[in-house]
Order: C-alpha cells, then structure tokens, then sequence
C-alpha cells in the first residue's frame, strides 16, 4: 500500500527566515515522504535575492511583493491576499512559516482561513513586551496563536508556550536552525581556502594591524534618534582609538539608510576613512567578517544567535531581548541605544582583556546544527487540526 506523500508549504520573506529555512525546504524537497514546495511574499528582495543564491533555492512561487519604505498595514494586506491564492493553488497540508516576521505571521493567517495545518519554526521566543521588538514580539504571538506544532528552538522557548497553555503534545525543542545555517557556510569557508582568498581582497579595505567591529541595525523601535545616537557612538569609537576600525553592511531600509548617510557617511576624513559603509553583503562573506570581527555590536535577532557559536562578543542595541541565553551566559550583553553607554562598553572590551576573553568564549546555546533533521522527522507524523 503506498500512502500519500504530505505536502508542505515553506514560507519565508526576509533574509532571516531564509537563512533559518533554506536548509530544511532542501531537506523536504529531497524526502521522499514529502511533495514540498518553497513560497517567497519576497518581503525583502535583494537581502532575499541574495541567500536563494547561496542555498540554491529555486521558489515554486514567488509573490513579489517589495515596495520601498513599506508600511504594516499595506504589506500585511498584500501578504494576505498573495498567500491566500497560494495556498489555494498548492492545497497543502501544512504551511511552514518562521520567526516573527509580517510574512511569517500572516501566512499563518492565510493557512488558517484556509483551514490548513500551521508549523512554527523558532516558535516561543518571548520579551513580554508588546512593542519591544516592534511588530515582532507580537507577530510570533499571533503566528503562535495559529499554530499546529510548535517548533522551539531552546527548552526556554517551549516553557513560554506551556505557560501560554498550548499543549504539551504540540511543542518540541528542535534546537534553531540557524545553527544548521552557520555549520553550513562555516564549512563551505574553512573547505574553500579560494573562496577565502576572495574574501580577503573584497575586503582588502580592512587593516589587518587594526581591530575590526562589525555592526549591523534594523529594529523599527529604534528609528529615529536612538539611531542617531549610535551612528554617533561610532564616530566616538574611531576617535577615541587610532587602531579600531569599523565595518558597517547598511540594512537597505531608508529608515536606517539617512541616519547612515547623515552622520557616518558625513564623518570627518581621518575618522570616515576608518568607518567602512557597505552594502549588505551575501550570508557567506557576513560569516567572514563575523570570524574576522574583534566584536559585534547588533541589534539583530540572528547575530545574537550567530556570535555565540564563533566566540565572538556581541553587545546588543537593544533594552530587551527574546534570546536571553547568550546574555545569561555572559558573551552578549544588552546595551541599549544611549551613545555614551555605547562607548563605554565598547572600550571596555577594546582595553580590558580580561573582560574580552570572559566575553568570547564559543559557546551554542541555540542549536547543535541538527535541528532541521528534528523538523524533518516530527512532520513525518505530525498530527494538524
Ligand atoms: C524586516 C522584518 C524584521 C526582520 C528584518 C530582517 C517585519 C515587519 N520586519 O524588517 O522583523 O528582523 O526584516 O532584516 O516583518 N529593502 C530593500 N531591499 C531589500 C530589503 C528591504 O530595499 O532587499 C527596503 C525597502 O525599502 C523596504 C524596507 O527596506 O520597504 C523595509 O523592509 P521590511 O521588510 O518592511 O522591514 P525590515 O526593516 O527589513
Ligand atoms: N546577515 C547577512 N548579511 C549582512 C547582515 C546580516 O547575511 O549584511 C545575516 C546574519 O548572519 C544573520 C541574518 O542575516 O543570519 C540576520 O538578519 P537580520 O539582522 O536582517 O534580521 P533579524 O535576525 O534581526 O531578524
């Protein structure tokens, strides 16, 4: 007797629920148990453009739906209607979606209109504050409010869910699957010592005699003068020491591009010539420059999670997070937007060393790099509703 293979659909907009979902769409589409397809709302489009490429990821369906300096609302309407002609299309039985995105929350709602089955990837990471991050923190809330089977990424994200009350049956830890992502790249770079010979001349503008901090920014709370205040912050940091230099990959949303612009891009010319402004860089090379990094100052869900496993210490621009593990375990700290604090953490670790080993020993409090294997076998019987 032959059953029927389940059909899933994997959904994701951004760059970070690809590079969380690349590996496990491969990893369903090669099973022979499933008939699964990818859907892109292209949320982001270059940023998106750019993991499809690494992974070899070839989307079935491809909505599209980009526009500049896009609003809430007006995206999650055209999320809405876009997923809701997909999924009547495909028929799945399950709808895959990840984190804490718009895409991620409203293909949820589109799979439940259309009464089909809602897996949650990264699923019960909680700050207990609804605007912090914002629409995030709610966006996992309400995709979680929809959601089948519950795939958290650590034994903390499944407590949350349980005081939720969601069923015990329905939550499993998994580990994150960005931890599968960054094994990956992480192998591909130390195999290929060509591909990192490339590396080293596309990023010849870096001094080896000097120490490198990477940065990287995108939260919608922080728009504004908190941004101001730590485009400022890093003028401060280049000034203060001779030997630091500062690598900054700008998110392309024009809420962050014109503090950018307006404060880095205008520095004085013995300081700017040590602030390196690029374009966002592809999944592989931003690995490079993690590994490369002395440390990182992020207000991003998944550096958090990426820092830790390279040893890196990650000071985080933010006042709360959902990924408290690293912080807990001393090689991430949360620090705000204030530009004075900024600059003090960040000396510190350039100057007390002490403080830097306690701060960079490698650690996965996130993931064992198998998470996506967890994902493949509980689909396999994985009850919907
Ligand atoms: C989005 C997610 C956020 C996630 C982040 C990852 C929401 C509401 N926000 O924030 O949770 O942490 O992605 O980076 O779901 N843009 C481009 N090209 C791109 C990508 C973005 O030009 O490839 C510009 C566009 O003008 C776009 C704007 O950035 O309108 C904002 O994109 P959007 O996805 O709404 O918000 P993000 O800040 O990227
Ligand atoms: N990243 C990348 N290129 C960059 C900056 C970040 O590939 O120029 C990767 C990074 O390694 C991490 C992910 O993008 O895996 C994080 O994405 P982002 O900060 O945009 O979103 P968040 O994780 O905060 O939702």
């Amino acid at each position: 007797m032959t059953t029927a293979k389940r059909k899933v659909l994997v959904v994701f907009g951004t760059r970070p629920e690809a590079i969380k979902m690349a590996l496990l769409a491969k990893a369903l589409r090669a099973h022979p148990d499933f008939d699964a397809e990818v859907c892109v709302t292209a949320q982001h489009r270059s940023m998106l453009d750019q993991v499809l490429a690494i992974f070899d990821v070839k989307p079935r369906f491809d909505l599209d739906l980009m526009q500049q300096n896009q609003g809430l609302a007006d995206m999650t309407g055209r999320i809405l209607n876009g997923m809701t002609g997909v999924v009547r299309e495909f028929r799945p039985d399950w709808v895959l979606v990840q984190g804490d995105t718009t895409t991620a929350f409203v293909a949820a709602l589109a799979a439940f209109y259309e009464k089909v089955s809602v897996g949650h990837v990264e699923a019960g990471l909680r700050t207990g504050h609804k605007y912090s991050p914002f629409p995030e923190e709610m966006n996992r809330k309400l995709a979680g409010a929809l959601t089948d089977l519950h795939l958290a990424p650590t034994e903390r994200a499944r407590q949350a869910l349980l005081r939720e009350a969601v069923p015990e049956e329905r939550v499993h830890v998994t580990g994150n699957t960005v931890v599968d992502a960054l094994l990956w790249v992480s192998k591909k770079l130390d195999d290929d010592h060509a591909a990192r010979a490339a590396l080293d001349a596309r990023f010849s503008m870096l001094d080896p005699k000097r120490r490198m901090i990477l940065v990287t920014g995108h939260r919608r709370e922080s728009f504004g003068k908190p941004f101001e205040d730590m485009c400022n912050a890093f003028v401060d940091i280049v000034r203060a020491r001779a030997d630091v230099e500062i690598l900054y990959p700008v998110h392309l949303n024009p809420n962050v591009q014109a503090p950018v612009k307006a404060i880095l891009a205008a520095a004085p010319e013995e300081l700017r010539s040590r602030i390196h402004l690029v374009d966002p860089v592809e999944y592989l090379p931003f690995v490079y420059l993690q590994k490369r990094a002395t440390f990182i100052v992020t207000d991003s869900g998944g550096v958090q999670e990426e820092a830790p496993s390279l040893g890196k210490p990650c000071l985080v621009t933010r006042n709360d997070t959902e990924r408290p593990e690293a912080v807990e375990a001393g090689t991430a700290k949360l620090i705000g937007t204030n530009r004075e604090r900024i600059v003090t953490e960040s000396l510190r670790l350039l100057d007390d060393e002490a403080h830097y080993r306690s701060m960079s020993r490698a650690h996965n409090p996130y993931g064992d790099g198998k998470a996506n294997d967890r994902i493949v076998e509980l689909l396999r019987t994985a009850k919907g509703s």
